[in-house]
Order: C-alpha cells, then sequence, then structure tokens
C-alpha cells in the first residue's frame, strides 16, 4: 500500500506540474480568467484520471514524460465538468476541493467561460504537445477519444441526462446509463489515452483496458453516491447531502446502501478479470481499482 502511496504521489506531483506549465500565467491578459482556470484546475484534486493514464501508459511501458500532456487534457476537461457541474443552473454547490466553487470565487460568467476556455485548451494540448510521441494518425485518435468522451455521448450528454432525472425514479439500466456517461466516459477515456500514447497498440490490449476502465469509472460513480451520504463536508471538500439536497436519483438511492456497496464490489472483481492478461506492469491499474471502491474522499 505504501508502494501505492508513494506512486500516486510521483503521478499526482507531474500532472501538478505539467498542469502549471499549460495553464496560462494569471498575468496575461484577460487576467481574470486566467486567475479562476488556475483557481479551478490547480491544488487539492485527487487526479484520479491523471493516475488512471499513467498507470496505463507505464503497463505498455511508456514513459512519464509521453503521458503528461494527455494527463492534462484529461484533467483540465474533468476541472472544467466540475466548475459547470456546481453551477446554479446545474447542482448549485458553493465548496469544491475545499474551497469556494469558481462561480462563488469569481461569478457566474466567469465560472463559463472558464469551462470554456478549459475545455478547448485540452485539445490544444492534445493537438500540440511536442512530447507526445506517436504518429499524427494516432494523435488524431487520441483527439477524438477525449472529444466523444466529453461532448454529448459522453460526460455532457449525461450531465443532461443527470439534470433531466431530477426527481424522477430511474430503473437501475437508466442509472447505470447516467453514470457511465457522466463520469465514467472521462474515466474510460483517461485509460484508453493512455494505451493510445504507444504507437501501433494492439487492439486487443486496448479493448481488454477500456472495459477495465468501464467497470472502475461506473464504481467510480457509485463510490461518490455513497460518500455524498456516509462521507462528511470537511473530508470531501465538498458539500456532503448534495444528491440529497438536489433529489438526485443515485445507487444507494434505487439498491440500498449494501446494494450500492455490493454493485462497486461486483465491479471492482470484473475491473481486475479484464487486467487477466496483464503483467506486474499493471499492478498499479489493479490497486487503483482497490482505491476506487474502498477510498473515503
Ligand atoms: C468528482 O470527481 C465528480 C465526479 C465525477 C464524481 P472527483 O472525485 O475525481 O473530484 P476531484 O478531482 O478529486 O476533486
Ligand atoms: C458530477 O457528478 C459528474 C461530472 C461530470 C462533473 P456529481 O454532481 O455527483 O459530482 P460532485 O458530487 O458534485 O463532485
Ligand atoms: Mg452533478
Ligand atoms: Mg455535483
Ligand atoms: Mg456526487
Amino acid at each position: 500500500m505504501t508502494d501505492f502511496t508513494e506512486q500516486l504521489q510521483v503521478y499526482q506531483k507531474s500532472v501538478e506540474a505539467a498542469l502549471k506549465r499549460w495553464l496560462p500565467e494569471p498575468s496575461v491578459q484577460p487576467e481574470k480568467l486566467h486567475e479562476a482556470m488556475r483557481y479551478s484546475v490547480l491544488g487539492n484534486g485527487k487526479r484520479i484520471r491523471p493516475v488512471i493514464l499513467y498507470a496505463t501508459g507505464e503497463a505498455f511501458g511508456i514513459n512519464l514524460a509521453a503521458l503528461d500532456g494527455p494527463a492534462c487534457a484529461v484533467e483540465i476537461i474533468h476541472a472544467y465538468s466540475l466548475i459547470h457541474d456546481d453551477l446554479p443552473a446545474m447542482d448549485d454547490d458553493d465548496l469544491r476541493r475545499g474551497r469556494p466553487t469558481c462561480h462563488k470565487a469569481y461569478d457566474d460568467a466567469t465560472a463559463i467561460l472558464a469551462g470554456d476556455a478549459l475545455q478547448a485548451l485540452a485539445f490544444h494540448i492534445l493537438a500540440h504537445d511536442p512530447d507526445i510521441q506517436v504518429n499524427d494518425q494516432q494523435r488524431l485518435s487520441m483527439i477524438e477519444t477525449l472529444a466523444i468522451a466529453s461532448g454529448s455521448r459522453g460526460m455532457a450528454g449525461g450531465q443532461a441526462i443527470d439534470l433531466a432525472s431530477v426527481g424522477i425514479s430511474l430503473t437501475i439500466a437508466e442509472l447505470e446509463n447516467m453514470h457511465i456517461h457522466k463520469t465514467g466516459a472521462l474515466i474510460r477515456a483517461s485509460a484508453e489515452l493512455g494505451a493510445l500514447s504507444i504507437d501501433n497498440v494492439d487492439q486487443e490490449s486496448l479493448s481488454r483496458i477500456s472495459q477495465y476502465a468501464k467497470c472502475i469509472g461506473l464504481a467510480f460513480q457509485i463510490k461518490d453516491d455513497i460518500l455524498d451520504i456516509e462521507s462528511d463536508t470537511e473530508t470531501l471538500g465538498k458539500p456532503q447531502g448534495s444528491d440529497i439536497a438536489m433529489n438526485k436519483p443515485t445507487y444507494p438511492n434505487l439498491l440500498g446502501m449494501d446494494g450500492a456497496k455490493k454493485a462497486a464490489d461486483d465491479l471492482y472483481n470484473e475491473a481486475l478479470e479484464c487486467l487477466g492478461a496483464f503483467d506486474k506492469k499493471a499492478d498499479m491499474l489493479r490497486a487503483i481499482a482497490d482505491y476506487i471502491v474502498k477510498r473515503n474522499k
């Protein structure tokens, strides 16, 4: 476990340093927008998507430097999704990562624009980063992977389902579909971008990794739903009880707390099965699956 914690910190430091390099300086015009972008991206996030991306890349023998750009791209999309998720028109939350949400620290318009600009920056990085080692065709596949995972067939689509589901009782299949899109899509893309960072990755390995990440992505949102009930605001750094306050359909709400925990555990086991053909280099991916279902924030 110590090995895991140490490796987690290696990845977290790597992405933090790279994010600082890619984000425009706050002294560059328009200063307020750049400040808001840095405020929302830097500091305090768990960086689980970059961590998954790095660990996948390393399972394929790719060096960290070649993974920094894609890791930043996916974390920046995630940060944008959180800024918009917290807006009054969406979840209307005031606290994120232990600090006022972007629209509270700045204002709604700046938060909307910070999200817009971050989304563009993520694709700029994938298109431009000279440290990405792959041929142009595969770089295009990376851009396409992130685009689909972020858009109406991925995260944004899942957020639309989430908003349309307030106060409605969904079936388990509908709830799973919502979670797979709003949260699962970016987590799955993180693993895929790690695998796509090697030239001519073999399709069989890519599809196993993708299936692994589909499982942990869904488990991640189930655990997020559980923590919304079982954790506290200080530990979470975001308001505990937000789902109940907003009348959101969640796993504990539909299956009961034990049922939700069992669903997460089943997905953990399925994720490990997907890694069956991988050697020790994939141990970090195994440990990440464990972390996702056991985390307390
Ligand atoms: C929160 O994501 C939103 C979800 C998709 C569940 P994280 O739990 O990864 O948030 P940070 O990045 O660590 O703050
Ligand atoms: C967020 O889901 C999913 C996103 C795409 C941001 P939640 O609304 O449950 O995330 P938290 O609990 O606010 O972090
Ligand atoms: Mg939400
Ligand atoms: Mg929310
Ligand atoms: Mg939540």
